[in-house]
């Protein structure tokens, strides 16, 4: 074996390789001439006011950031009408993920969520130690009583993420709100909300209720609502996201943060952005508008695409699905073939602009006019450049 293979801890040596990064210059490159609909970003980028905001903050980059990221902090508080207390901002909602693994988690503890979910849950859980027990889908969606059935003495988180990354399904408020009350005291339930602003619209035009996920965390539940700036706000680069929860639980998370995670850059940019809501609601009402699109041009090519309450489209093809976004990426348009997450057959495509929507869905009907299982060999990008 490797000269550190036996010096490494057990997790670090079980995790999987699924977040490598590109390392190449050369991957870089190519991967930057693609259209990219493969990661749930946001097409139309950061807004003017955060990319003002950023410009000011670079001249003051010599000096360390706010570690507690006070006044960031204090604004989410007052917009979400809780305490600054019960807000915590991380390096992205990632870095909550696995704060909560670390401090909740240890060897013999467990975490409970849906096969088929956010693929960094497996790997917080592992990185501290913990095991994750995954219940099958039911209707591409979590299976609620399911994920009740397996909640045993050592379980300490359950995530649910609302919407679902890959498959784009929601869990209204009153059925969230029915699982909650069946929840043990020794149990946090993590909702996580990245794509919230995409969900709350679809919600407001289907006439449900998305969520009630704050009300939890003013009433101290043991839950912890999450939230990112990497979406709907564009800062997907930056890596701010925050936790909302029990005043206590945070505090316990907050210890074991990395020092200074939070880039001066950063909180400033998700100062600005937060309440640009013209930045929001552009990027909200293309994402409507388009999921339409995308949806119904998938299904025109006879492939079934779910319904989504996110930035991204769950589509399952019927056939190899890395063999097809190969193909799609010799097209020049990168999608995400989901074999990673159990589903061979199935890609997820992000909601991009009008036109990079009809760029994908023209390439994907070349690619369909050429025929399926030929094997096409991939011309630019390897597969082990591809991030997660
Ligand atoms: C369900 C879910 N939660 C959290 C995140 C992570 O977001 P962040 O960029 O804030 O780390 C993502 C990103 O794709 C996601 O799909």
């Amino acid at each position: 074996m490797s000269r550190f293979f036996d010096l490494v801890s057990k997790p670090a040596r079980d995790m999987g390789t699924t977040n490598a990064p590109s390392t190449t210059l050369a991957a870089i490159e190519r991967r930057s001439q693609l259209i990219k609909l493969d990661s749930n970003e946001n097409p139309f980028g950061p807004s003017a006011r955060a990319v003002e905001a950023m410009r000011s903050a670079l001249s003051a980059a010599n000096s360390y950031p706010d570690d507690g990221c006070g006044e960031l902090r204090r604004k989410l508080a007052t917009h979400h009408e809780v305490r600054p207390e019960q807000v915590l901002v991380g390096a992205g909602s990632t870095e909550l993920i696995s704060l909560l693994c670390q401090t909740l988690l240890a060897r013999g503890l467990n975490a409970v969520t849906s096969e088929r979910s956010f693929i960094i849950y497996s790997m917080a859980v592992r990185a501290a130690r913990g095991q994750l027990i995954e219940t099958p889908m039911r209707d591409d969606s979590f299976d609620l009583e399911a994920i009740l059935s397996a909640i045993d003495a050592k379980t300490r988180i359950v995530f649910l993420a609302n919407p679902n990354n890959p498959t784009g399904t929601m869990l209204e408020a009153t059925v969230v709100e029915r699982f909650l009350a069946q929840i043990p005291g020794h149990v946090v339930v993590v909702l996580d909300e990245a794509y919230y602003e995409f969900a709350l619209r679809f919600a407001a035009l289907r006439g449900v209720t998305y969520s009630n996920s704050l009300e939890y965390v003013r009433q101290e539940a043991s839950v912890v609502v999450l939230r990112t700036f990497s979406k709907a706000h564009g800062l997907a680069g930056l890596r701010v996201g925050y936790g909302l929860g029990p005043a206590e639980l945070l505090g316990y998370c907050a210890r074991m943060r990395n020092t200074f995670s939070v880039s001066s850059v950063g909180q400033a940019a998700a100062l600005a952005a937060l309440d640009d809501d013209n930045h929001i609601q552009r990027v909200v009402e293309n994402n409507v508008l388009q999921s339409r699109v995308l949806s119904q041009g998938l299904s025109g090519l006879g492939y079934r695409a779910v319904p989504t309450s996110a930035n991204f489209v769950f589509c399952d093809l019927g056939e190899d699905a890395a063999a097809h976004a190969d193909r799609l990426q010799n097209e020049g348009v990168a999608v995400r073939p989901l074999g990673p997450w159990g589903a061979p057959n199935c890609i997820r495509v992000t909601i991009g602009t009008a036109e990079q929507n009809q760029a994908f869905l023209q390439a994907a009907q070349r690619v369909v006019a050429r025929g399926f299982g030929t094997g096409t060999q991939m011309s630019g990008l390897a597969r082990e450049d591809r991030e997660y």
